[in-house]
């Protein structure tokens, strides 16, 4: 079966939607899910809620019974307690997995957030491409199904990075990683074939545009790098409604299943993204 997983489901914004601001819930295991958030601000006001399950970070190394399971909590838990309008799974790892279960689960509108193939394939020259994400996302049927729709007359090569969503957390929190580090979680995804190079690498995690600058000055060569984030925005803002784009006031929650993680460092990163009031959200694990 196949599921429209950025789309979500078709929906009419709700009367009430029209005087007040939309709730709407950002979700990633970590702090990736704040380059969606980011370019959701950016776009629409909105009363918005980031979560991030840092208590069970990183998903991508989970088996995936067990990460239905976990996001289905954490996700319950967060509707039962804010009651948002939308619910944003901003984690490819989670979205290319879980979606169906969740939207069976609950009645809200999900948007989810899956590698980004299709303007990949409409950008690339080289017909050589890369979709750099996390060792379940990978794996998944999902994406290889996305592949063999969309990449037809491109090579694509899935690579499956253990630490890299890591080393992302790291830079948020001020303690970047190395260089070396780095580049040998990206050194995959640079393929040199035919006379030809990779031209497009797709970041089919959320986390790693936190570290786009790093990606591209240790790039071996320059490349196009590809973020759902900003076609992500663009389906909530259709969903939440205009009034919602036109309002003035935005406000920004955050919430972390790790209390122990909500550390000084990320405060002051929260902040700069106009996240000012944080706690902590129990979900046992
Ligand atoms: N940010 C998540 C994604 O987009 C993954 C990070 C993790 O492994 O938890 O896939």
């Amino acid at each position: 079966m196949k599921f429209d997983f950025l789309a979500g489901k078709a929906h009419q914004p709700a009367a009430a939607l029209r005087d007040r601001l939309p709730r709407i819930a950002v979700f990633d295991s970590g702090l990736g899910g704040l380059t969606v958030h980011a370019e959701i601000a950016r776009l629409l006001s909105a009363d918005l809620i980031y979560v991030g399950d840092t208590a069970v970070f990183p998903y991508g190394r989970l088996p995936e019974r067990e990460l239905i399971e976990r996001v289905s909590a954490v996700i319950g838990e967060v509707i039962e307690r804010h009651v948002p309008d939308i619910v944003v799974i901003a984690c490819n790892t989670a979205s290319t997995l879980a979606l169906p279960v969740l939207r069976a689960q609950f009645a809200i509108p999900f948007v989810g957030t899956v590698p980004a193939i299709k303007p990949a394939v409409a950008g690339s020259r080289s017909r050589l491409i890369s979709v750099l994400a996390t060792p379940g996302t990978v794996a998944r049927d999902y994406t290889r199904e996305l592949v063999s729709e969309h990449a037809k007359g491109c090579e694509v090569t899935l690579v499956g990075s253990a630490r890299l969503a890591s080393y992302a957390e790291a830079e948020l929190n001020g303690v970047p990683a190395d260089d070396a580090d780095i580049l040998a979680e990206i050194r995959d995804a640079f393929v040199e074939k035919g006379g030809q190079r990779t031209d497009t690498v797709v970041l089919a995690c959320t986390h790693y545009p936190l570290i786009a600058a790093r990606l591209e000055a240790l790039a071996p060569w320059p490349v196009a790098w590809i973020d759902s984030a900003p076609a992500i925005a663009r389906r909530v803002t259709s969903l939440a409604g205009d009034a919602a784009a036109s309002m003035t006031k935005a406000t920004g929650r955050a919430l972390f299943t790790n209390a122990a993680g909500i550390t000084p460092a990320l405060r002051a990163a929260l902040k700069a993204r106009g996240i000012h009031d944080v706690g902590f959200l129990a979900v046992p694990v």
